[in-house]
């Protein structure tokens, strides 16, 4: 079959790397792609938000299936357009509904949907500019560090962990007065978790699910890891202490109520969920969701996994992924 992948990091060069290994892929295209997928497939030079753009490469390309590498075009709805496009219907796309994006386009929803289905996660509550002296009071009855997180999406940068209480205050005040623009319109007040992160990820075709390998990734940039937060600098798998006890306390506690959830609120969801974890002593909490694979992790995650990658998408879309073993 003929595939695009859409985006342009080392995670949709891994997808193509490994979509390329398979003798049912026929043409593969990558929009907009970067170097390295210019070696293995096409590069198109698109948009992954302009819709119309996409459609019409699909159209002309006759691709069968496509995978969805950034949030980005996931929160904006793209799985749910392909849905309601005749021309675009038959076509496999990997990825949640909108519905199900916005587990990563709202921090809110996401402590929502964790509290609707017991899934562990940090105390929380949420505020706008109308309930900002409340939230300042709320600020009081915790203890530094301070989380505050804008709820949309902020490219990775809306997330302030402050020590002092009259800063936590001040940039709660700057945060709802428009700092990350319509992203922080609500800011999420966490209670501060200390441990160690990591991150599971899951496939799920709405239905079933099979865990992915855990990775960590190293976020800060410069040697000895003294400068900025990053997307991610590296990544490793597996996560060296992620032992077979954590895992069976993450995919009890954490994923099969992730998965059934989705049932439950009848979202669909044909795709990746990326867990952010902290383990706080030996318990499991969940910091974010994203509805993606990770960049860079997806660079080691993937090529541990055996099977055969179109294969896993194809199941993924028709809802057999219980057919599997990884
Ligand atoms: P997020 O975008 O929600 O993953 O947050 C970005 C980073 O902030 C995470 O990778 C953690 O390092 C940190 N973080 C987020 N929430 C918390 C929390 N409740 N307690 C401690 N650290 C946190
Ligand atoms: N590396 C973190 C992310 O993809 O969100």
């Amino acid at each position: 079959m003929n595939i695009l992948v859409l985006g342009s990091g080392g995670r949709e060069h891994t997808f193509a790397y490994q979509l390329a290994k398979s003798s049912r892929c026929k043409n593969l295209f990558v929009a907009p792609g970067n170097a390295g997928t210019a070696a293995i497939a096409t590069n198109i030079n698109l948009s992954v938000t302009d819709f119309a753009a996409i459609k019409q490469c699909v159209v002309d390309n006759n691709i069968n299936m496509v995978v969805v590498g950034p949030e980005d075009p996931l929160v904006q709805g793209i799985v749910d357009y392909f849905a309601s496009t005749p021309e675009l219907q038959e076509v496999q796309i990997i990825g949640p509904s909108q519905k199900g994006a916005l587990l990563e386009g709202s921090k809110e929803r996401a402590k929502e949907f964790m509290m609707a289905h017991n899934i562990p996660t940090a105390g929380y509550a949420s505020f706008t500019p109308e309930t900002l002296a409340a939230g300042k009071q709320f600020l009081e009855t915790l203890k530094a560090p301070y989380v505050l997180k804008a709820d949309g999406l902020a490219a990775g940068k809306g997330v302030l962990i402050i020590q002092d209480l009259d800063q936590a205050k001040a940039s709660l005040e700057e945060m709802l007065a428009g700092q990350f623009g319509a992203a922080s319109n609500t800011v999420v007040i966490e209670e501060f978790l200390d441990g160690i992160e990591l991150s599971v990820f899951v496939l799920t075709d709405g239905k079933n699910y099979k865990v992915l390998p855990t990775a960590k990734d190293y976020k800060r940039i410069g040697e000895g890891d003294k400068g900025l937060n990053t997307g991610g600098m590296g990544a490793i798998s597996p996560v060296p202490f992620a032992d077979d006890v954590l895992m069976q306390k993450i995919e009890q506690r954490i994923v099969i109520p992730t998965v059934e959830g989705l049932q439950k609120e009848n979202i669909d969801y044909k795709g990746f969920v990326f867990i952010g974890l902290i383990k706080v002593g030996d318990e499991p909490f969940v910091i974010e969701y994203n509805v993606r694979m990770g960049d860079p992790e997806t660079e080691v995650v993937l090529p541990r996994i055996k099977t055969d990658l179109v294969a896993v998408f194809e199941a993924t879309y028709k809802q057999t992924l219980d057919n599997f073993t990884f």
